[in-house]
């Protein structure tokens, strides 16, 4: 049986504590938050047997071959740098961490203790982005040429106001990276996941005025739209975009891949058999697009607890996790420079 410890147990965890809880190997034992009270309520919710307010107890106390870090992003570091101490493996929800520095710490702590590691990259997992990586890894698509990307919703457009687990998604003191450390690092995983490694990008990030500049301790002060042009290795060419200001869009997450034999629409927003629709063979003639099977795939906890009792490193890691930081601060330096291409 895999033993999984929980730190943070906000909205997120939810769906970790069921995602974990719904494998048979598993089992989640224990739960940790710094807020008085939550993990307490939290562990009744979901029948875990012990909750802690201090982490380090939890480390300490409880045996635990995993956890998982789901508190908010600038506390990713810490936590996940006290568990790679005890020596336990560890998945990381996205960002990896606040900063490149914290990112590089905790890869090399990881790798040098030899733990595996994990990023809750959630949209990788999708069966239809699974099966767009493998067409575009085929040749299928031929050489790629041009990529759409974005990563679109709409909350600041809505009453965002009232409710804590947003503002602190809009402040920089609070560790928020703004819509490209939430969204864009899903973004730019899932690009480079599918099309290949990002050699130069340039971007623009933009803070529109929200009628109000501050709520209580929350300064708003972070970027809620970009706007990048990317070139990747193998010589493709696009762009990405994401924003908290896309009036109509819930959640959407899309990637438009075209090559020189064919194109795929991946669009994970769409009900589930009509998220990656391909444009191929004969069909590139007539411009004919159709929708296409996909086999349904493990998800972040399954791939992290098979890793555990494996031994071996799943899709997602601390190293993958990096890389994207380095895109990340690519965008800053970027956007800093005033639209000037940043080279990785
Ligand atoms: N992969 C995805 O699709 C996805 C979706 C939503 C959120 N997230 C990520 O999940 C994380 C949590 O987001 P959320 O929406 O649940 O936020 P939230 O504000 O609802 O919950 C965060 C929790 O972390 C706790 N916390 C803060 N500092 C802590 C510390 N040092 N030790 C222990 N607990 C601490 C807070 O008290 C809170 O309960 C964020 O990193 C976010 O980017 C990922």
């Amino acid at each position: 049986m895999i033993r999984i410890g929980i730190i943070g147990t906000g909205g997120m965890a939810r769906q970790h504590a069921k995602s974990f809880q719904a494998i048979k190997s598993c089992r989640v034992v224990s739960c940790a938050d710094i807020m008085p009270g939550r993990a307490k309520q939290f562990a009744t919710e979901y029948s875990i047997p012990a909750a802690y307010e201090d982490v380090e107890e939890m480390l300490k106390h409880e045996k635990l071959d995993g956890v998982s870090v789901v508190t908010i992003d600038v506390a990713h570091a810490t936590a996940s740098l006290a568990a790679i101490r005890h020596k336990i493996h560890v998945m990381c929800e996205k960002p990896l961490a606040d900063t490149l520095a914290n990112a590089k710490k905790m890869e090399k702590a990881a790798s040098s203790a030899g733990l595996l590691t994990a990023v809750n990259f959630s949209y990788r997992n999708r069966p239809a982005t699974q099966m767009a990586a493998k067409l575009v890894a085929s040749g299928k698509l031929g050489d790629i040429r041009h990529v759409e990307g974005e990563y679109l919703q709409s909350w600041l457009t809505l009453d965002w106001q009232t409710e804590p687990a947003l503002l602190w998604r809009l402040s920089k003191r609070h560790g928020s990276a703004g819509v490209l450390g939430d969204l864009g690092v899903h973004l730019l995983d899932l690009a480079s996941f599918v099309v290949g490694d990002i050699q130069a990008l340039n971007c623009e990030l933009t803070i529109f005025d929200k009628g109000v500049k501050r709520i209580g301790e929350y300064v708003f002060d972070v970027n809620d739209s970009l706007s990048a042009l990317v070139r990747f290795r193998n010589g493709a060419r696009g762009t990405l975009n994401s924003t908290r200001w896309a009036k109509g869009r819930g959640n959407t997450v899309a990637l438009r891949i075209y090559g020189t034999k064919g194109a795929l629409d991946l669009n994970l927003d769409r009900p589930d058999e009509e998220q990656l629709s391909v444009c191929l063979g004969r069909g590139v003639d007539g411009a004919k697009w159709v929708a296409m099977k996909c086999p349904k795939t493990p998800n972040q906890q399954e791939r992290f607890v098979t890793s555990i009792r494996t031994g071996r490193q799943g899709q997602t890691s601390f190293k993958g996790g990096l890389k994207v930081q380095e895109y990340v601060q690519a965008c800053f330096d970027s956007a800093d420079r005033k639209g000037t291409w940043v080279e990785l």
